[in-house]
């Protein structure tokens, strides 16, 4: 059989397709255009695609034999999941083994922005640091405040769990009750307006569908604090960029930490030349130990799917039902 790679991923996931199938992959260090995946997917049983690849209903019919495609992210936003699930294609993601990874750097951006870190090293670097100093680069504090997390699954959970040695307080939003948040760490579920009004620091963690675009709008930036910071290392359309713009060169908040962006990749000048905004080029999971337990992740789900059997990470799983019905 033979599969497509929209991209070079870490060898160990190549190696293991290797083993068994025939391999074309994207020889550039470039995102494939929708018509470069489509000449990819041509005459391949299976496809390996990443999170930047529009896999849409073209896409996805674009080959007759197609399988399975695997997916090496745990957000599958930009898959037509309803259309390969009507063409009787499985699809897979990678979820779990990129939790602490992104949660960690949600943290990481969660202290580069309130202690302003990316700022004080661009400072002492360009030589301006002339002595400790009173009101330099003051930031916020940390430890006892109150942290609001807007989606607790995997990512959002661990990123509560890691609060422990700030004893903070926790606001959490999500359609379930998070027992293990609120056995733990005393994490109270409060409405989403409740959360925005009260936290000192907000991270995003729910996945974007159409009920979670812009739900960080201007009307919720403003009912921030004055001293907030938000972080974002989900999906960028999950805030209106331009009303984020606005309330970070108006301070109506501290300051913002982005790892993901309405536009992706393109980022405006206007968010690129702000002082108290952090920006991180979607590496959330960036991580080489990380990226590796993708990448087998995905070549394993792959592989299983292409024999016949269900991907473990199969996010579709219906797909089985219907086939066991005809
Ligand atoms: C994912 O896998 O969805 C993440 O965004 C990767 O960083």
């Amino acid at each position: 059989m033979k599969i497509f790679i929209t991209r070079e991923i870490p060898k160990p996931g190549i190696e293991l397709l290797q083993k068994e199938f025939t391999i074309e992959m994207n020889p550039y260090d470039r995102v494939l255009s929708k018509e470069e995946i489509i000449q990819g997917v041509k005459g391949k049983d299976g496809l390996l695609c990443l999170l930047t690849d529009p896999i849409d209903k073209d896409v996805i019919a674009a080959e007759p034999k197609l399988k399975m495609i695997a997916s090496y992210a745990v957000g599958y936003d930009n898959i037509d999941v309803a259309a390969a699930t009507n063409r009787g294609i499985p699809v897979s993601n990678t979820p779990g083994v990129l939790t602490q990874t992104t949660a960690e750097l949600a943290w990481a951006l969660l202290f580069s922005v309130s202690r302003r870190i990316v700022e004080g090293d661009a400072f002492t670097k360009e030589g301006r640091f002339n002595g400790w100093a009173p009101m330099l680069l003051l930031g916020q504090d940390i430890s006892q405040k109150t942290l609001g997390i807007v989606g607790t699954g995997r990512i959002g959970t661990a990123f509560a769990l890691k609060s422990k040695g700030f004893d903070m307080k926790v606001l959490y939003t999500d359609e379930q009750k998070n027992e293990q948040l609120e056995r733990e760490l005393g994490a109270k579920k409060v409405p989403l307006s409740t959360l925005l009004k009260e936290s000192d620091f907000i991270s995003l963690h729910v996945p974007l569908t159409p009920a979670t675009n812009h739900i960080i709008d201007e009307k919720e930036l403003k009912s921030m604090k004055k001293t907030a910071v938000i972080i974002n290392t989900s999906r960028g359309p999950i805030i209106r960029e331009t009303a984020l713009i606005k309330a970070l060169k108006e301070h109506w908040i501290f300051g913002a930490g982005l790892d993901v962006y309405e536009n992706e990749p393109e980022i405006s000048n206007e968010l690129r030349s702000l002082q108290n905004v952090v920006l991180q080029p979607h590496t959330g999971s960036g991580t080489l130990e990380t990226r590796t337990k993708m990448a087998l992740m995905a070549a394993e789900n792959l592989l299983i799917g292409l024999k016949g059997g269900i991907p473990p990470n199969c996010i579709n799983k219906e797909v089985f039902q219907k086939r066991s019905i005809r």
